[in-house]
């Protein structure tokens, strides 16, 4: 698909609902009894892949009516022992979130075994990050040599650990938290660095009494979750693909609607503060514990900046926007301490490298990540989005803000997370 540049971009959005969080609403939802409501529920195929999942493992899907880019989901759960242990093979697609997360809920069951596998890109992402903590639970779970799937996990009574993240992870948290939830004793996951915690304001949402502070998560064994009713925000990791957009864009003022802003995620914010980027936040309320703004963006010249290692888990999904920033950006932008780039949904170091550098960017790669060299212009050309959906969704950008557009190679992709993408951008380009 092609994507031409724009004289500004200018109105309104409602960027779709937040994928992180609807992941945990369909999982925490399976483990409730009862009636569980989700207001905005994503409709992508990431969270197709989570409805499917739970459904095959005994939670009960009431209804499911369109709202938006979103539905409005109802399911009875499965209940926190009550998962199907019929349903032998989970097919996670392309979720990585899925796959990591939804293995301790598994791992506590009193009976059942489960492989969880997904497609090529699933395939190649590492899940011996949460076959190590379960393990130490007592838990029964393999991969794979080399760490990857197929994840076999099988129900066992577990044990509370103390565990320290060796990875900056909110899967791997999430997933000893949830493992946790059916362990005798208490579970601790101890953060060097902070990590999203929606899987803590929801668990909270049902009732957990989930202990945070210093760098220390902490919950305990329980009977029973009641989830009820969740609102699901805006995804900020989609709206910040308008964000860089419209900063770039000489003339470009949007309103993004809804946002999830809570500042485990918005770290993109603080960077693009720092290179001269002016974003207001107004409205602010919060949805089921998880805070929500409007984004105001106006179009700003910018310079280069430094993202240093503490700083990368909470803008990990937007290091791809700073790139392309960092190309048109005054002076050098450098990030640094993000190997983990490189086990997303494709090795997002190599693939904005090789993309960037091929529409005309001075940019190299590191080990850890990126260097810049701004002042440029993006000439534009093809690029290839390597089944990676945010790969996909910087080729438009790039396309938007280049000189002569951009051709996307595999464009498809952006559907794992954002299928209405296309339509949306072209909806705020004027030209
Ligand atoms: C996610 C956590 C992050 C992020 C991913 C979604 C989540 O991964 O990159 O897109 O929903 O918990 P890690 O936890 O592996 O860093």
């Amino acid at each position: 698909m092609r994507f031409d540049p724009v004289d500004r971009l200018a109105g309104e959005l409602v960027p779709p609902p937040d994928k992180s969080i609807s992941h945990r609403a369909a999982i925490v939802g399976a483990m409730s009894d009862g009636r569980v409501r989700v207001r905005g529920y994503l409709r992508a195929a990431d969270t197709s892949a989570t409805l499917e999942a739970v459904a095959a493992l005994g939670a009960r899907l009431i209804a499911a009516q369109p709202r938006g880019a979103g539905l409005d989901v109802e399911l009875a759960g499965a209940g926190l022992r009550g998962a199907d242990p019929g349903a032998a093979a989970i097919d996670v697609g392309n979720s990585g979130t899925l796959i990591r997360i939804l293995p301790g809920w598994l791992a506590g069951q009193p009976r059942g075994r489960w492989a969880l596998q997904g497609d090529d890109s699933i395939a190649r992402r590492p899940v011996d990050r949460v076959v190590h903590p379960l393990r130490r639970m007592g838990g029964t779970v393999d991969c794979r040599e080399g760490g990857l799937p197929p994840l076999v996990v099988e129900g066992s009574d577990l044990h509370g650990v103390e565990y320290e993240l060796p990875v900056a992870s909110a899967q791997v948290k999430s997933c000893v938290l949830l493992a946790g939830l059916l362990a005798d004793g208490g579970t601790t996951v101890v953060e060097r660095l902070p990590t999203r915690d929606h899987t803590e304001i929801m668990l909270r949402a049902a009732g957990v009494d989930v202990q945070a502070a210093n760098g220390r998560v902490s919950v305990g064994s329980e009977r029973r979750l009641e989830l009820g009713e969740v609102d699901v925000p805006g995804d900020f990791s989609s709206a910040a693909f308008f964000v860089a957009a419209a900063t770039l864009v000489p003339g470009s003022e949007v309103r993004l609607r809804g946002v999830g802003v809570n500042p485990t995620r918005t770290g993109f914010l603080r960077v693009l503060e720092r290179m001269g980027g002016e974003v207001e936040t107004d409205h602010r309320l919060a949805a089921g514990g998880e805070p929500v703004a409007d984004l105001i963006v106006r179009a700003a010249r910018l310079r280069g900046t430094e993202v240093e290692h503490a700083e990368v888990p909470l803008v990990i999904d937007e290091l791809p926007l700073v790139a392309l920033l960092g190309a048109l950006a005054e002076g050098t932008t450098i990030v640094r301490g993000a190997e983990e780039l490189r086990r997303k949904e494709s090795d997002r170091v190599a693939t904005v490298v090789a993309g960037l550098r091929g529409l005309g960017a001075r940019i190299e790669a590191a080990p850890d990540g990126f260097v810049v060299a701004g002042g440029g212009e993006l000439q534009g050309g093809r690029m290839d989005a390597h089944g990676d959906h945010r790969i996909a969704m910087l080729g438009a950008i790039a396309g938007m803000v280049s000189r002569a557009g951009v051709e996307v190679d595999g464009f498809e992709a952006a559907a794992v997370s954002y299928p209405t993408f296309a339509d949306d951008l072209r909806a705020l380009g004027r030209s």
